[in-house]
């Protein structure tokens, strides 16, 4: 019996995802292009999947934990349990605006053209707020909207600010801030709890040392 883990195929949670599981001592057989590896030495096996897929992988039990960013949840898997948070891939999903503009309250964005990968986050933010925005969905460079005249605004990750910077945007309000967490499947098995039962011991261990 194996727990099957999913982790990001490519991008910035990925290296310190794998970097993690090595830290807890456990060794993946890395086949480049692979995306199915396995461990030699712990019962796991790994899945290389896009951020925006894992939750329903978790929802439909077809993988029964995740390393994930805590906004990915939020934005598409609120039902879906998180057994810890590991600290590292620390972001904000923030609005942004050109710094052109003089921004006074988020009452600025009634009727504006928002492009963002988070849909459902920028509306449950803004229904809070009483604003009524009109969303754009893109899937990647969502920075570069505004510049092309696709939308007023953005909504995104900021992590070190240097995308918004470059595209001469401003930040005007943090909506969340997230980290990397391990996330669990509604549908996981008692006998793959066990196993997550001492994987979660090893990533207490390492998370400490790593204070
Ligand atoms: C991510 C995110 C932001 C950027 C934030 O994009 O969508 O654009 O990183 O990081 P920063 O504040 O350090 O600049 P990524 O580069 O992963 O590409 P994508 O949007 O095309 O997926
Ligand atoms: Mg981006």
């Amino acid at each position: 019996m194996n727990i099957r883990i999913a982790i990001q195929k490519s991008g910035r949670l990925n290296e310190d995802s794998l970097g993690i599981l090595k830290d807890c001592g456990i060794s993946i057989d890395n086949g480049k292009d692979q995306l199915k590896a396995s461990s030699r030495n712990f019962p796991m096996e790994v899945f290389y999947l896009r951020n925006g897929d894992i939750p329903q992988y978790l929802r439909d039990g077809v993988v029964d934990i995740a390393i994930i960013g805590e906004n990915v949840l939020i934005e598409k898997g609120e039902d879906i349990g998180i057994a810890e948070k590991l600290g590292f891939s620390k972001c904000k999903v923030s609005l942004a605006v050109p710094k052109s503009v003089k921004y006074k309250s988020v009452k600025d964005f009634e009727g504006k053209r928002i492009a963002t990968s988070y849909p459902n986050t920028v509306k449950n933010y803004l229904d809070k707020m009483g604003v009524s925005a009109d969303l754009h969905i893109i899937n990647g460079s969502v920075e570069i909207a505004p510049n092309i005249g696709l939308a007023d605004a953005i909504c995104d990750i900021v992590s070190s600010g240097s995308t918004l910077f470059k595209n001469n945007l401003k930040e005007v309000e943090v909506m969340l801030k997230s980290e990397a967490v391990l996330a669990v499947s509604p549908k996981i098995s008692e006998e793959r709890k066990t196993i997550l039962d001492q994987l979660q011991f090893r990533i207490q261990s390492v998370l400490r040392a790593r204070q």
